[in-house]
């Protein structure tokens, strides 16, 4: 049976990354995968502290992650599995540092400063990320999100994205400095069209490992 991890990188537990994240193991599930989910503000966990002992040559290390914290059995999960759902809001136009420490520890191990673009990792891990975003349309952050995927192909294995925009924030609009935004369309959007991001979710789970 294959093996899907999925990370939730929202500080928040339940909120729009991880009901997508759940909606897209569910979509894995049903299409014959075990998965597991872990979230990554639960976790205590730095990024890389550029250590080297995954690059260092003949050592049993290499290819690996050797720091020893939270993280760590999260990442060997992830290497023993054959899919990984990532579902992350977008901070500032990017990736929440906790998950580009997450990041960093997932790609430095397999990059090996070779000449031909070989990695350590075998590649078998099929990787979906999710974004979340306040924006109405995911163009703003095209060229972050083409990167995004890059690193995830060179590093971890072949990657999709699926973005859902114009995400609620908050449940009362009127309790936060929010003036930006019509709390009527935020509400109507999560209403009428969240329901519709969350069934291509699943679809994007179902579909992931083909
Ligand atoms: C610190 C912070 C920075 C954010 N920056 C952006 C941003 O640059 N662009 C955007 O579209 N949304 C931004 N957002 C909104 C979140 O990405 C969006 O609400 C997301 O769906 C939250 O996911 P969650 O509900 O799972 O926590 C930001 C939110 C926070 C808390």
């Amino acid at each position: 049976m294959s093996r899907i991890i999925g990370i939730n990188g929202s500080p928040r537990i339940n909120w729009n990354c991880a009901q997508a994240l759940d909606k897209a193991l569910e979509g894995a599930a049903a299409a014959g995968a075990e998965v597991f989910r872990h979230d990554l503000y639960r976790l205590s966990y730095t990024g890389c502290r550029s250590c080297f002992a995954c690059k260092r040559i003949g050592s049993p290390s290499f290819g690996k992650c050797s720091v020893q914290d939270d993280l760590k059995p999260v990442l060997d999960d992830i290497l023993r599995a054959d899919g990984l759902i990532l579902s992350s809001p977008i901070y500032f136009g990017s990736d929440p540092g906790v998950v580009r420490s997450f990041c960093e520890r997932l790609w430095f191990p397999s990059h090996t400063y070779s000449t031909d673009g070989t990695v350590a990792y075998d590649r078998h891990l099929t990787v979906g990320l999710i974004y979340t975003m306040n924006v109405p349309t995911d163009t703003y952050y095209s060229r972050f999100l083409e990167t995004e995927k890059g690193m995830f192909e060179e590093m971890v294995g072949p990657t999709q994205i699926l973005s859902i925009t114009d995400t609620l924030q908050f449940e009362d609009y009127s309790k936060y400095a929010s003036a930006a935004f019509d709390p009527d369309h935020k509400r109507q959007h999560h209403d009428q069209v969240f329901s519709n991001d969350l069934e291509r979710a699943y679809e994007f789970g179902k579909a992931l490992l083909g």
